[in-house]
């Protein structure tokens, strides 16, 4: 069995991967996509990719088209671009969540800024706002009135992309200083970590400093784990949750999922389970 892993920027959980592959046996190739052209009119990519590609591009849009690239040619990825494009999105997951009666906090979205201030004004603040694609947290702001949220708006105004010029914008789930992350591999929660904010950061992304503790989830939300999971299109992923008044809440579903903070916490190896699962899907 040949496994590819395909990336951008080599982590921590790639390096435990291939090690994981190796000992359960699979030639792995660690493939760095950024060295990568296709003749996407052609048959066949020129490099082989093996049984299965597993895919951990961090960039959104260069794993959705490599996915997509690769599908093309026949290639099995893990997740499929069908996942990848609406766990990527955060406009097309909440959508999703909602419509499958999934609790999801309250989310507007704004055309253009002549309506931001309407929709905020609606939603009540505080209000949070998100790029439509992003991770880490990064970007991701909180603004307690409609001076803050005007700054804010000013300022994406002022950027090229004109995906910039439409707004995100949700309810401010209260919730304690913390989240949490669920790591899902083909229907199974493997890991199930609290995601501690660290310091004055409202934001729990490990990236942002948050500590990981690992806990056992409950019934309610292994339920409401797995569904979201299957609901995206299942694989591989990063499930976020956070503890409302209303009871647990989906906020995110993570396609290429980051596990160094809740393997850090935990006792199995999530590596292990990921390769795993891909063995088993290409056997299939
Ligand atoms: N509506 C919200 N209310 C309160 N906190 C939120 C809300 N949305 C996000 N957060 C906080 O911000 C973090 C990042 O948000 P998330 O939607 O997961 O984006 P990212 O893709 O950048 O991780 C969450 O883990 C959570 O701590
Ligand atoms: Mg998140």
């Amino acid at each position: 069995m040949k496994l590819s892993i395909t990336f951008d920027r080599l982590r921590q959980e790639e390096k435990w991967l291939v090690l994981e592959a190796k000992k359960l046996g699979c030639t792995t190739e660690l493939v760095d996509v950024k060295n990568l052209f296709f003749d996407v009119t052609g048959k066949k990519p020129k490099n082989g990719f093996g049984d299965i590609v597993l895919q951990r591009c961090i960039s959104y849009y260069r794993s959705l088209f490599l996915t997509r690239i690769l599908e093309n040619f026949g290639v099995r990825v893990i997740n499929t671009s069908k996942v990848s494009e609406v766990c990527g999105n955060k406009l097309i997951t909440s959508m999703m969540l909602a419509k499958a009666g999934i609790l999801t906090p309250k989310t507007y979205v704004s055309l253009s800024s002549e309506s931001v201030t309407e929709a905020a004004e609606a939603l009540g603040y505080p209000v949070v706002m998100k790029p439509f694609v992003g991770s880490w947290g990064r970007m991701i702001s909180l603004a307690k009135d409609p001076q803050t949220l005007g700054t804010i708006v000013e300022l994406k105004e002022s950027l090229a992309n004109p995906i910039e010029h439409m707004y995100y914008l949700q309810e401010f789930v209260e919730r304690p200083p913390r989240d949490i992350r669920a790591i899902v591999v083909g229907g199974e929660i493997v890991a199930s970590v609290y995601r501690n904010a660290g310091g004055d950061e409202w934001r729990t992304n490990v990236a942002r400093g948050a500590t990981t503790s690992a806990f056992k989830p409950d019934k309610e939300l292994t339920e409401i784990v797995l569904k979201a999971a299957e609901l995206v299109g299942g694989g591989i992923l990063g499930v976020d949750a956070m503890e409302s008044k209303e009871g647990y809440m989906i906020h995110e579903v993570n396609n290429t999922v980051e596990f160094k903070g809740a393997q850090a916490a935990s006792k199995d190896k999530i590596a292990k389970k990921i390769v795993e699962y891909v063995i088993r899907s290409a056997k299939q």
